[in-house]
C-alpha cells in the first residue's frame, strides 16, 4: 500500500484543492506501476490501465492545468516552462507505451509523473499561492470547482 506520506492530506488554498486531490489520485498511479513491475506483472496488462487512467484522469487534469493555469503567468516565468516541459515528456512517454512495454519504460513514466507531482505541488502551486491576486485565485477555485471528476472502476487490479 502506498506510504504514510502518500496519504498524508497536502496543506493547499482551498482553490487549488481540487488539482490536488487529482495529485493524489496519481500517486497511487504511480504505486500501482511500481508494485506491477516489482510482482513481474506482464507489462501489457500495466500499460492497458496506464492509458485507461490517461484518457480518463490524466489528460483531463493536465489540460485544466494547462487552460487555468498558463493564463495566471507571464510565458517567461521559469516554473511554467517546466510544468509545460513536463507535461510534454509524460504525454509522450505515454503514447510511446506500447502492449510489448520494457519495464523500464513503466518505471521511468512512474518517476516522471512522481516528480511532475511534487515539483507542482512543492514548486508550482506554493508559487501560484504567493503571487496570484486574490481574484485570479478565486476565479481559479470557481472554474475548478465545476470540473467533472471521472469514476470509472478498472477490471483488472494488478497491483493486488
Ligand atoms: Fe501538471
Ligand atoms: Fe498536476
Amino acid at each position: 500500500m502506498p506510504t504514510e506520506q502518500h496519504r498524508k492530506p497536502i496543506k493547499r488554498s482551498p482553490e487549488l484543492a481540487p488539482l490536488s486531490r487529482q495529485h493524489h489520485d496519481g500517486l497511487l498511479l504511480v504505486f500501482k506501476i511500481k508494485q506491477g513491475v516489482r510482482k513481474s506483472i506482464e507489462t501489457g496488462r500495466i500499460s492497458r490501465y496506464v492509458h485507461w487512467y490517461w484518457l480518463e484522469h490524466l489528460a483531463p487534469h493536465f489540460e485544466l492545468e494547462e487552460s487555468l493555469l498558463t493564463p495566471l503567468l507571464p510565458a517567461s516565468n521559469i516554473l511554467l516552462q517546466q510544468m509545460q516541459r513536463e507535461h510534454a515528456l509524460i504525454r509522450k512517454q505515454v503514447s510511446d507505451l506500447k502492449e510489448s512495454a520494457e519495464p523500464r519504460q513503466l518505471l521511468d513514466l512512474a518517476k516522471a509523473l512522481d516528480d511532475h507531482i511534487r515539483f507542482e505541488e512543492r514548486e508550482l502551486f506554493p508559487y501560484m499561492e504567493a503571487t496570484l491576486s486574490r481574484e485570479n485565485l478565486e476565479k481559479t477555485g470557481e472554474a475548478l470547482s465545476d470540473t467533472k471528476i471521472a469514476t470509472g472502476t478498472w477490471a483488472d487490479p494488478f497491483w493486488i
